[in-house]
């Protein structure tokens, strides 16, 4: 755990935050959108508080999340949740623990697309290589520069209060129902 949480550049004593918010930056977001044009109509199924959601079209995005963060739909666990609408395309950064069962979930809920931010390192290991080799993932758009997600949704370290630094490398990863080809590695 130790030395995972140094090669992630983390505060390995500080552990991670309640529920996993790391929020995602905007500048993140708008990389991609630069390339994607977003199906609608679009679920943030764990919103935290609205950093994706608000750079979608308000209209036609819908945003839940299990805990109370001052946005969207609160108190929905989207793995249990029966989400009836239909949604094109399931767009978040999910809790990493859950990264698994959330794109499960949302290939489910989706009719199209699910476009995840997340760590490279979610690609890694021999569990995740044969469930995500099963799954029709298309894309993954990988950061040439590292990308900052926000610890507890700010931007400053909450003990130094100097800029956060990060070494970790993110990518966004894109499904498409009904793919069967290999994925496609590009870079923003
Ligand atoms: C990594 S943060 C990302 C927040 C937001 N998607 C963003 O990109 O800024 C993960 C979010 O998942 C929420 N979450 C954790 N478990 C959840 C669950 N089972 N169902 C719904 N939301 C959940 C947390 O409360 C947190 O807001």
């Amino acid at each position: 755990m130790q030395n995972g949480g140094k090669l992630a550049g983390g505060n390995p004593a500080r552990g991670r935050v309640e529920n996993d918010f790391y929020a995602t930056h905007e500048d993140s977001t708008k990389a991609l959108l630069e390339v994607w044009k977003i199906e609608y109509p679009a679920l943030e199924p764990a919103c935290g508080e609205g950093h994706i959601s608000k750079l979608l079209d308000p209209y036609k995005t819908k945003s839940f999340d299990l805990i109370d963060r001052g946005f969207g739909n609160v108190g929905f666990d989207f793995l249990t949740y029966n989400h009836l609408a239909e949604y094109n395309t399931v767009i978040t950064n999910p809790p990493f623990n859950l990264f698994q069962e959330f794109v499960e979930k949302a290939l489910n809920v989706t009719n199209k697309h699910v476009i995840f931010f997340g760590k490279l390192q979610a690609l890694e290991g021999q569990k995740r290589a044969t469930f995500l080799e099963k799954t029709p993932l298309k894309y993954i758009y990988v950061f040439k520069k590292r990308q900052q997600p926000l610890r507890n949704g700010i931007s400053t370290d909450e003990e130094t209060g100097k800029k956060m630094s990060s070494t970790m490398a993110f990518a966004w990863f894109i499904w498409e129902k009904g793919y069967t080809g290999e994925p496609i590695v590009r870079w923003l």
